[in-house]
């Protein structure tokens, strides 16, 4: 059976070409990264969605988090974002911060569920400080939640420590809704190590698919291969094929997803700085075409 995969949310790189892309090559399940709930209310329009995307929000009071999924009428679900740790957001009682004012966390989901018509899922880490997952699934319990995603890190954490697989495990035996495990998963074979170390019902993967799509499509296969430099200038034209068929990806962001991309290949440092200096799309495939080999550009 594959292994059910999610791409993480990841605000300045899961734009919807990216998400595309990466649906393209991966049967995956894909969530716009998050959304200021109290921000979108001040917005006349939504963020654009793919068929099938989740939504992700943000934010600590029922009052905006509802109206705010109400505006997402397509969504296939709604997301509740309790991981981000940034201080800006943490001093709003954001993100993470629920983790530390369970029974707020538990207003605000009840809400959702409440108001939603489409699925509620929730995307926690282990704890804020020490891992209290035994409370957060106290909290949670008895909602209707279609899945809980945890981040194997507490909110203090930063990425240096590796995600703690045992929390993810016991947090399977916690939780009364499927788990999908979040955290260091960067092939098909550590996919399969958190799936059988922690009987989690899925695995998302964050920053392996930021310099290599494809790791989605390994996992969904269940075979890990390799990349050969051509195959990540491809990878890049489609993904600007895709940029200018939806056309609102900011240009920061397609050069930064071309430096991921071409991190691994011969004279990446060089080709980085090129490509940082580039000012549109069609420079930065011609730092990135100067890749192929003169025997590749003779079959052409
Ligand atoms: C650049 C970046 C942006 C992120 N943005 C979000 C976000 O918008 N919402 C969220 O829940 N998590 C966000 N995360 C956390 C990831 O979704 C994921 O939980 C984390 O990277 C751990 O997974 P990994 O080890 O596979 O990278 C972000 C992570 C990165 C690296």
């Amino acid at each position: 059976m594959p292994i059910p995969v999610y791409l993480a949310p990841m605000c300045n790189v899961t734009d919807i070409a990216y998400r595309q892309l990466c649906r393209e090559h991966a049967g995956i399940t894909t969530c716009l990264d998050m959304v200021s709930a109290r921000g979108q209310l001040t917005r006349d329009e939504t963020p654009p969605l793919l068929p099938d995307d989740g939504v992700q929000l943000l934010g600590g009071d029922p009052q905006y988090l509802v109206p705010a999924a109400l505006q997402f009428p397509d969504a296939a679900f709604i997301d509740l974002n309790v991981g981000c740790s940034v201080r800006k957001v943490v001093r709003k009682g954001q993100g993470s911060a629920l983790l530390k004012d369970l029974a707020n966390l538990r207003r605000c989901v009840e809400a959702l569920v409440d108001a939603c018509p489409q699925p509620v899922t929730v995307k926690i880490r282990i704890g804020w400080d020490r891992e209290t997952l035994e409370d957060t699934a106290r909290a949670l319990k008895g909602l209707d939640i279609a899945r809980v995603t945890v981040h194997g890190r507490t909110a203090v954490q930063n990425f240096s420590e590796p995600a703690d697989w045992g929390a993810i495990e016991r947090a399977v035996g916690l939780f009364d809704v499927p788990v999908v495990g979040n955290g260091d998963v960067t092939s098909f074979e550590r996919a399969t190590w958190m799936m059988e170390g922690t009987g989690c019902d899925g695995v998302m993967v964050g920053r392996a698919a930021i310099n290599d799509p494809l790791v989605l499509r390994d996992i969904e296969q269940g075979e890990d291969t390799c990349r050969t430099p051509e195959e990540r200038i491809t990878l890049f034209e489609e993904y600007a094929g895709l940029v200018e068929r939806y056309g609102n990806v900011r240009f920061a962001q397609v050069r930064q997803h071309a430096v991921q991309l071409c991190r691994s290949m011969p004279g990446a440092a060089k080709k980085r700085m090129a490509i940082l200096h580039s000012t549109d799309v069609e420079q930065v495939l011609a730092v990135l075409g100067e890749q192929r080999s003169p025997i590749q550009d003779k079959l052409e």
